[in-house]
């Protein structure tokens, strides 16, 4: 048998999950949210918001800030207390320059630096002769202290700058605004992104009960009926991405293996946009011969889940598109149809993984919330996975429909664009109530 296609035997054992695999999967996503929120060790960190949902009433003119990972993103935004809002002005700049110039990711930048940077941002779009409040999307485990306050736990998708960890973000963004001359601007409120993809989508609609990231890094958010000894409703950032009792492959373990944090992250490994590029590279290097891998790609990180969507879209007979990319993007000009074909395959398959583990991780939470699906539940997803990764967002709602067979049309999914940076504005709002 050709290398190639024993190759992929072994890739379908190992990643098309059945409809009793994302149910094991499920029940153990569920078992690990309810360790957390009692407070034993689990890998899902289950940290409370401080906040509940709106109602869309809520109004007013808010900055907001939102900090991932890829970009900056400032926006002005106006809440029209009727479920409406208006985005007035944005701006978004890369972490990272393309061409070099600066980069605020790595451990050689300090906290002064990447706050000023993100400072300056801010000060592109302020008015200047107004008092604003300012909400802030930090999309990193934080533990917060208040609506307000929040210590980042550690840093994810690869990020590392220096003498933040451990540091209360909201303090040296403060700082920062300060030093920048941006006397009138307040921080209000802290939230995670998956929180601020909650909040705008209860905002705009009902029933919504899980705000989702699907994009460079990957995690969920959800409202919690009864918190704790409060007993209230809380919306609760679950840094779901950390949940690691899944059946990985070696693919899995090598890449998490050359990571900044090894056995960290391990469902957001599998997933998410930051490192989808980086397996399907290192299923290529196994899938074909080594004479027909070129120096570029054995590069690790060469490829990107951009790149994944290009070969996902090449609907060409004999696969030419994917064969003119080999040559322009990986300077091979080698392969065979049978070689295209199987890394279109390949392609796929990481796909239907990364949307079938993120599905069963809803199904987790659905369980929680209401095991008997008595009521209609909306799934707010923001990302670019989701938005653009050709079957994505069909995977996931396929898998929950096969799980809950005819009750399955009260789970609906749906993009929430721009979800944590107004959602950011929205926890300003609410902090000021
Ligand atoms: C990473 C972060 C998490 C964030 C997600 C999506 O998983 O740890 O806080 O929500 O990326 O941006």
């Amino acid at each position: 048998m050709p290398k190639a296609a024993t190759v992929l035997d072994e890739l379908k054992r190992a990643f098309l999950l059945t409809n009793k695999d994302v149910l094991l999967l499920s029940a153990s996503f569920h078992q690990a949210m309810l360790r957390g929120l009692h407070g034993q060790p689990s890998p899902l960190k289950m940290l409370p918001s401080f906040l509940s949902a709106p109602d869309g009433s809520e109004r007013g003119l808010y900055l907001a800030l939102d900090f991932g990972g890829t970009n900056v993103r400032v926006l002005l935004v106006e809440l029209h207390g009727n479920s409406q809002y208006t985005i007035l002005a944005r701006r978004q700049t890369q972490l990272k320059d393309v061409g070099g110039r600066y980069d605020y990711t790595t451990s050689l930048t300090s906290a002064d630096e990447l706050f000023d940077f993100i400072a300056s941002e801010v000060a592109q779009i302020v008015p200047s002769d107004k008092d604003l409040p300012l909400g802030h999307t930090f999309s990193f485990p934080s533990r917060q202290q208040d609506i307000n306050n929040a210590l980042l736990i550690n840093w994810t998708k690869e990020l590392a700058v220096s003498g933040i960890e451990g540091h209360n973000v909201t303090k040296l963004l403060a700082a920062a605004l300060m030093r920048t001359g941006l006397t009138r601007v307040r921080p209000v409120a802290i939230i995670n992104d998956t929180v601020g993809t909650l909040l705008t989508a209860a905002y705009t609609h009902q029933n919504s009960c899980i705000g989702s990231i699907c994009g460079t890094g990957h995690n969920s958010a959800y409202l919690e009926p009864h918190y704790r000894t409060t007993d209230s409703e809380m919306i609760i950032n679950m840094e779901s991405g950390n949940f690691d009792k899944l059946p990985l492959t070696n693919y899995d373990c090598m890449l998490d293996a050359a990571s900044e944090k090894p056995g960290h992250q391990l469902l957001e490994k599998a997933v998410s946009g930051r490192y989808l590029g980086e397996l399907l590279r290192l299923i290529l290097c196994d899938l074909v011969n080594k004479d027909l891998i070129s120096p570029l790609l054995s590069t690790p990180y060469y490829l990107s889940a951009e790149d994944i969507a290009f070969i996902l879209t090449d609907a060409t007979p004999a696969l030419s598109n994917i064969a003119k990319w080999l040559v322009e993007r990986c300077h091979i000009g080698n392969w065979s149809i049978e070689d295209r074909l199987a890394l279109k395959e390949a392609a796929e398959l990481l796909v239907n993984r990364s949307a079938s583990f993120v599905a069963a991780s809803y199904l987790g939470v659905i369980q929680h919330i209401d095991p008997e699906l008595e009521r209609n539940h909306h799934i707010a997803i923001d990302g670019s996975l989701f938005e653009k990764m050709p079957g994505y967002a069909q995977t996931i709602t396929r898998v929950l429909h096969n799980a809950h067979g005819v009750k399955a049309n009260k789970i609906t999914t749906g993009l929430t664009k721009d979800g944590s940076g107004v959602g950011a504005a929205i926890a300003a709002a609410l902090a000021l109530l």
